[in-house]
């Protein structure tokens, strides 16, 4: 990370007192078991692929040190360095290469920041102290730095009845809280690597947003954490909970986050750059998958559940019939098949796709993700569009939703 590293704007601030104050907070926090942690932003080196430095205190064959995190646009790297080497390398990086800074201690936030002149501003604020003081110890007691995508202060979680009002997580809500940390690991590497980080503006849609969990810590993790201009919409069919999550929207001042009634069926929708579809029953995942295709987003992610179109249709060699005569098997066997079939149609689409274990059985039995991330080079599409005819006919599948939906807007779009 460090030879990466070189200084490309020569401003003055090596020992400005509020950057030598900063790192005396910074060394203050470490040496008092109180540092949560310190993440260095607004990257103008020359390295292309460096983002952020998160650095945060690890205890390595016990001994105290600092991780530094690296987040690059396609790969995360972690050094460890002790004091003395850390703050040397902070010194020379601070006002050089990194022009925003957070640090984040169990009494106190303080952000350093440096202007285009070379003018250094230093800010303090008070943060809930129970909070941090838990990240502190979870984080020492592991070996490796743990990174962390979802900060629980943040307010939505409040708000949505996450974390109470001491900033706890409610323990009937700790499955949620897992699955939306899952949810936002994945997509913030999807983000990295599709570079939609760069973006000017993204357009996010999640289809059956119901409670909107996921939907509101999406939005914060783009506009907080990534500080992104971002417009994310949910769109649900039951109109009480559209109502629900735009009144919480509008009691956090999240302009940009809104809530639209609407069937994905028939939702027509523009300029898409992530769809979203989790738990959205049956073939609602097809419809909202072939309109994530048809609007070009560089993201798709899908977590489906009810498999219900193939299991009636599915024809199996007789040798699997004492394995599917047990209706759970032919469960597990249609939605294999649904998945697989939905995972070649959008590699033949022009995406990578990744179908995996998005959160363990342990924390929800809906635990399928399939990824897309679109390609910058057009595949082989001939050869998967055989492979898929030859698992249809293999299983004498008819009628695939999805597959009929891409066939048709082909047939409008030509
Ligand atoms: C199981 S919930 C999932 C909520 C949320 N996405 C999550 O994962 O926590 C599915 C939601 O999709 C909504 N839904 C089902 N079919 C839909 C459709 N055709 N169009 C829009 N929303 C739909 C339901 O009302 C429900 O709120």
């Amino acid at each position: 990370m460090t030879a990466a590293i070189k200084p490309t704007l020569q401003t003055n601030t090596l020992d400005d007192p509020k950057l030598l104050q900063f790192l005396q907070l910074l060394t203050d926090a470490f040496q008092n078991a109180q540092l949560v942690r310190l993440v260095l932003s607004k990257y103008q080196g020359s390295d292309p692929e460096l983002q952020r430095l998160v650095i945060r205190p690890v205890l390595l064959k016990n001994e105290l040190q600092l991780s530094f995190l690296s987040q690059n646009r396609t790969f995360d790297q972690t050094h460890n360095y002790p004091l003395s080497d850390a703050l040397s390398l902070l010194k020379q990086q601070l006002g050089q290469q990194f022009f925003s800074a957070h640090l984040q201690t169990s009494s106190h936030e303080q952000q350093l920041s440096f202007s285009k002149k070379g003018k250094v501003l230093l800010s303090k604020h008070p943060v809930k102290s129970a909070v941090a003081t838990v990240e502190t110890a979870v984080d020492l007691t592991h070996n490796k730095a743990k990174q962390r995508y979802v900060e629980q202060s943040r307010p939505y979680l409040q708000a949505l009845g996450i974390t109470d009002a001491k900033g706890d997580i409610i323990p009937a809500m700790s499955k949620k809280w897992k699955q939306i940390n899952k949810f936002i690991e994945v997509l913030a590497k999807a983000i990295q690597q599709t570079g939609l980080t760069h973006s000017q503006q993204l357009h996010v849609a999640d289809f059956g947003s119901g409670k909107a969990y996921l939907t509101f810590a999406v939005f914060d993790y783009l506009t907080s954490t990534l500080a992104l201009a971002a417009k994310v919409t949910g769109v649900e069919l039951r109109q009480p909970l559209v109502d629900l999550c735009n009144e919480a929207a509008t009691r956090l001042q999240l302009s940009g986050l809104q809530f639209e009634q609407g069937d994905v069926k028939h939702f027509q929708a523009r300029g898409i750059n992530v769809m979203i579809a989790l738990h959205a029953c049956d073939i609602a995942t097809d419809y909202a998958i072939e309109m994530g295709i048809r609007t070009g987003a560089e993201i798709i992610m899908c977590s489906p559940c009810c498999h219900k179109e193939l299991r009636p249709q599915l024809q199996s060699p007789a040798v699997l019939s004492p394995l599917l005569i047990h209706g759970i098997h032919l469960g597990q066997e249609a939605e294999m098949l649904t998945d697989g079939l939905r995972a070649l149609l959008l590699e033949a689409h022009g995406y990578d796709t990744q179908v995996f274990e998005f959160i363990s059985l342990e924390h929800t039995s809906k635990n399928k993700m399939i990824l897309a991330q679109k390609c910058k080079k057009a595949g082989d599409n001939a050869a998967v569009l055989k492979q898929i005819a030859e698992l249809k006919a293999f299983y004498g599948i008819k009628q695939h939703t999805l597959e009929t939906l891409l066939a048709n807007s082909a047939v409008t779009a030509g």
